[in-house]
């Protein structure tokens, strides 16, 4: 009995070691191919490297996202894959936008973000619902949208890009962040801005400081705030922190405890989002995110500060391509008109 076991055991491993013989043969072929194929291939000398860009297309504001990706695309020479992202039942209208429209040329994918797994995470109570929007969270989900880059850029649709791109994607990160956003008091001109507008620019604006919980996390209410209108993140970074599941966390906190404060526009993705990347992230240049355009109506910026500005973002209520805003005129250049006629833009004096 004893011998017989042996034997077989014997058999056992002369089995494994054919098969490994015979996998490492199928391997070694593979990669010899391979390489075979590559030296016989020209390759250019430089391979252009493609840059990442997320951004939203929600059914009630297409001409955002369409006017953002024109002067995206318009502004530079460099290989942009934009990633547009919208719910089920507005994919098909977003084809047909880009397809349809001098925007046919882009390089694109369209992805759609399911609002499932936002379930149980929203309070419903904001006093403005429409930052509610599921597509207002696709930011915290950037890995599960993007696979096969490390690095990527975020922008809001609500922005005008008046600089080459290539420039915010150069931006460097810090290693050990996951991400690098614009600070709320970084430009001395910003914060006159934030002053002219009225507008909270630390933590205390966006953090309700009664909570314990609040509290207890140490932050200083009297922080800058930074704004995640424009993200330039690493991916890999952000895995590895799994900064999806501590947004998460503090998503599902602000619906059993009532957290942040409810006063400030944008006050639903950015208040998570200030508590996780806290101490935490990368800088980004101000003049590509100049902010606050959206704010107030009746503020308009000095004109040569609109120049040198490298990207424009209309957060707050009035968008330029409602009324009242303010510096339509900027956006409207980069309009694309919709191919199927539904969106009109009204014209009005500015
Ligand atoms: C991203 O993060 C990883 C892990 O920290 C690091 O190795 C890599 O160099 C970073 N890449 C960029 C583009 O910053």
């Amino acid at each position: 009995m004893a011998l017989l076991r042996k034997i077989n055991q014997v058999l056992l491993c002369l089995l494994i070691v054919t098969l490994c013989m015979i996998l490492y043969k199928k391997v070694h072929k593979e990669t010899e191919l391979k390489n075979k194929a590559d030296d016989d291939s020209e390759m250019p000398e430089e391979v252009e490297e493609e840059i990442p860009v997320v951004i939203c297309a929600a059914a009630g504001r297409m001409a955002a996202a369409m006017a953002a990706i024109n002067s995206i695309y318009s502004n530079t020479d460099a290989n942009i894959l934009f990633y547009v992202v919208g719910l089920r039942n507005t994919l098909s209208r977003i084809r047909k936008w880009i397809e349809h429209s001098k925007l046919r040329e882009i390089n694109f994918k369209i992805v759609e973000f399911n609002p499932m797994v936002l379930k149980g995470k929203i309070r419903p109570d904001s006093s403005r619902p429409e930052l509610l929007q599921p597509l207002n969270f696709v930011r915290f989900y950037l890995p599960l949208l993007i696979h096969q880059h490390e690095k990527v850029i975020y922008v809001d649709d609500d922005v005008i890009v008046q600089g080459d791109i290539q420039e915010l994607y150069d931006t460097p990160l810090t290693l050990g962040h996951a991400a690098a956003f614009s600070d709320d008091c970084d430009l001395p001109t910003a914060q006159d801005i934030t002053r002219l507008v009225g507008l909270q620019n630390t933590y205390l604006g966006y953090l309700d400081y009664r909570k314990k919980t609040i509290k207890d996390l140490g932050i200083s209410p009297s922080t800058c705030s930074f704004n995640p209108g424009v993200i330039v993140a690493n991916m890999t970074e952000w895995k590895h922190q799994r900064i999806t599941k501590q947004l998460e966390k503090w998503m599902q906190k602000n619906v059993e405890e009532n957290l942040y404060s409810s006063s400030l526009g944008g006050g639903v993705a950015t208040s998570p989002m200030l508590i996780v990347f806290h101490g935490k992230y990368s800088a980004i240049n101000p003049l590509w995110h100049i902010r606050h355009l959206g704010w107030n109506p009746d503020a308009r910026y000095p004109e040569h500060f609109l120049q040198e500005a490298k990207l424009l973002h209309w957060n707050g209520r009035h968008k330029p391509w409602d009324f009242p805003s303010t510096h339509n005129d900027l956006w409207e250049s980069w309009f694309v008109p919709d191919p199927v006629g539904v969106f009109k833009l009204h014209h009005h004096n500015s």
